[in-house]
C-alpha cells in the first residue's frame, strides 16, 4: 500500500442521490427520494460539537476552507460520485450516499483521503425491493438488523468480480 502523508480539510463531505438517514430525519424528505441532481453537503469535523452541518457562509467565517477550495472539494465530489455509482451499478449495488474526506499534500494538492467503503457508504442491493433486507452497509449495524458480517462479505465478493472482469 502507497501512503501518503496529507493535511485533513476538516470537513466532512456527504454526497447522495437518494434521500436517507439524516437528510430524511431533518427535512422530512421520504426515504428513498431521487435526489436530481445529487446533494453535495459539507459536516464540520468536530465530536465536540456533534458533526454540525455546513453552509458555505458557515465554512468561510470559520475559516475551515477558501472558496475556491470548496468549489474544488465539490467538483471532485461530484466526479467520485459519478465514478462509484458506476461502478456499483455493475456490481447490481445502489450508491444511496457516502461521505468523503480531503487532504491536503506537502505540494499543496487537494486529494481524496480516508476511506471509502460500507461503514461510509449506504448501498442497497438493486435485487431485494425489502427496505431492510436490502441494506448491504453500516446500516444493518446502526438499525441492529443482524447479518453485518454477511452483508459486508457481498459488497466485498460483487467489488472483486467486478474488478477482476475489467
Ligand atoms: P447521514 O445520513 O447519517 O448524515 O450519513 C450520510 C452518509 O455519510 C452515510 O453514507 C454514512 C456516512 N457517514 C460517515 O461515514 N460518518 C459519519 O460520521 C456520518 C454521520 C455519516
Amino acid at each position: 500500500m502507497h501512503v501518503q502523508a496529507v493535511t485533513i480539510v476538516p470537513l466532512e463531505v456527504v454526497a447522495r442521490n437518494i434521500a436517507a438517514g439524516s437528510l430524511c430525519q431533518q427535512t422530512g424528505i421520504p426515504l428513498g427520494t431521487q435526489l436530481d441532481p445529487p446533494l453535495v453537503e459539507f459536516y464540520y469535523k468536530n465530536d465536540d460539537l456533534g458533526d454540525p452541518l455546513l453552509t458555505r457562509d458557515r465554512i468561510r467565517a470559520m475559516d475551515l476552507a477558501s472558496d475556491s477550495r470548496v468549489d474544488a472539494i465539490i467538483g471532485l465530489t461530484q466526479a467520485i460520485n459519478g465514478h462509484l455509482t458506476d461502478f456499483f451499478q455493475r456490481c447490481q449495488i445502489i450508491l444511496v450516499d457516502f461521505k468523503l474526506e480531503f487532504g491536503i499534500t506537502a505540494q499543496g494538492q487537494l486529494v481524496l483521503a480516508d476511506e471509502i467503503s460500507p461503514d461510509t457508504c449506504r448501498l442497497w442491493d438493486q435485487a431485494n425491493p425489502d427496505p431492510k433486507g436490502r441494506i448491504l452497509d453500516k446500516d444493518r449495524f446502526r438499525q441492529d438488523l443482524g447479518q453485518v458480517a454477511d452483508a459486508y462479505q457481498a459488497v466485498l465478493e460483487r467489488v472483486l468480480a467486478q474488478v477482476k472482469s475489467n
